[in-house]
């Protein structure tokens, strides 16, 4: 986040106030078909062609510091198994024995420089889940030690989390962070810790919950306290990135601005966060504005002078989602009970999220109803347009029934 961006962005923000349409030329969008989000016939698409495809955040590097540190993790739907390698490299496996079928591992975590499946004691090393050991292999008929190694996913480090994908064709991690990354660089995330975490189950489609937190337009409505909203939704300032990643910065509102005492939604200066930590290396911009940054299919992330937020979003079926929200800082005690200022950020933050699940939850049933015909979007709720033009890409657009589809148009204003 260089000042050339933070440039940029400021000068975005004086279009968005300015204009008085969506600006020359901007593709008229077609309404997204109310399929997507309530069909059994695109939620067995995404199953079978998104999550299995995507890169997905899993979990954060200083969770296995050492070579044979492991988690598992479970929210793609299939357990895999993360470990670190002899190397410090972290590699990921299908935690599925390749005897008959044992977890290899039985914790959520531990530690061990070898895999050793509890059933029977098959064997595998942690950097390449080579089958090292078997007891009694005398029993086995022609038995070959290659067909039978653990079968590995893609894991890789950006920020100090950890990414998988089970696609062995996937593009590497970076590249397909490709320039989101400059969101994150101001944040020494990798020196960051786990503050708090919080889990809740929304009774709706995982691409409802998302697309709440890719557009402020309805923030004022939502989120107002005693008729005051902290943001002003039309000065939003959005970025696309490629492959499905966006960034959204909005500017404090006329309230905001005077209670922080800035001079006008420009003044990006250093506000005043009494008992916090911060990260000196971030800019004044993400004190004075609510600034977000999205990773497909299921991340958004609240950027913060004080650390952030992961939003994560996992579909359990198709009307139900888990949403967690893990909040990473400069963390300067020990243990896990919360000082009091973080305590109070906590609840305010659970606020915001209690408006929006109370938004959420009914919004299923509403559109499943023969009532809705389709879902117009229009150009500030882009980021969302955004999204599933890129689980389309994700899914196959041969392999989607025309009438689901969305149509390919913001291929231009994508920034590479
Ligand atoms: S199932 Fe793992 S060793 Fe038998
Ligand atoms: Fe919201």
């Amino acid at each position: 986040m260089d000042q050339d961006l933070i440039d940029r962005i400021k000068s975005d923000m004086a279009y968005e106030f300015a204009r008085t349409a969506p600006p020359e030329g901007f593709p008229a969008f077609h309404d997204i078909p109310v399929g997507r989000h309530i069909s059994d016939e695109f939620y067995a698409l995404e199953q079978e062609h998104l999550w299995p495809k995507t890169w997905a955040m899993a979990g954060r590097a200083e969770d296995i510091p050492n070579p044979g540190d492991y988690f598992v993790f479970k929210d793609l739907g299939v357990p895999l198994l993360i470990v670190r390698g002899n190397d410090g490299d972290v590699r990921c496996y299908y935690n599925t024995c390749q005897h008959r079928g044992a977890p290899v591992v039985r914790d959520d975590r531990g530690s061990s420089r070898r895999l050793r499946c509890q059933y029977h004691s098959w064997t595998y090393e942690i950097d390449g889940g080579t089958l090292v050991s078997l007891p009694d292999e005398r029993d086995f008929v022609d038995f070959n030690w290659e067909e039978r190694c653990l079968p590995r996913a893609l894991a890789d480090e950006f920020a100090g989390f950890i990414f998988v994908n089970r696609d062995l064709d996937a593009k590497p991690l970076l590249d397909w962070i490709g320039p989101a990354a400059e969101m994150f660089a101001p944040f020494q995330a990798e020196s960051l810790r786990e503050v708090y975490r919080e889990s809740i189950i929304v009774p709706c489609n995982w691409k409802v919950t998302a697309e709440a937190f890719l557009e402020v337009y309805h923030f004022r409505h939502i989120h107002s306290h005693n008729g005051v909203s902290v943001l002003d939704n039309l000065g939003a300032a959005m970025g696309l990135y490629p492959n499905g990643h966006s960034r959204m910065i909005t500017p404090y509102s006329r309230q905001n601005i005077e209670r922080l005492g800035m001079k006008s939604w420009d003044d990006w200066r250093d506000i005043d966060n009494g008992d916090f930590g911060i990260i000196d290396t971030v800019p004044a911009m993400i004190d004075c504005t609510s600034s977000a940054v999205s990773l497909f299919p299921n991340v958004i992330i609240p950027l913060g002078k004080i650390g952030f937020p992961i939003n994560l979003f996992w579909p359990i079926d198709k009307r139900t989602t888990r949403l967690d929200w893990i909040y990473y800082a400069p963390k300067d005690w020990e243990g896990d009970e919360l000082p009091d200022h973080w305590q109070m950020r906590r609840n305010q933050y659970n606020t915001i999220m209690d408006e929006d699940k109370a938004n959420m939850a009914p919004m299923q049933e509403s559109m499943e109803s023969p009532a809705l015909t389709g879902i117009p979007i229009n150009y500030q709720e882009r980021r969302i347009w955004n999204l599933h033009e890129e689980i389309d890409r994700m899914i196959g657009k041969q392999n989607i029934p025309a009438e689901l589809r969305v149509e390919e148009l913001l291929d231009r204003y994508i920034e590479r």
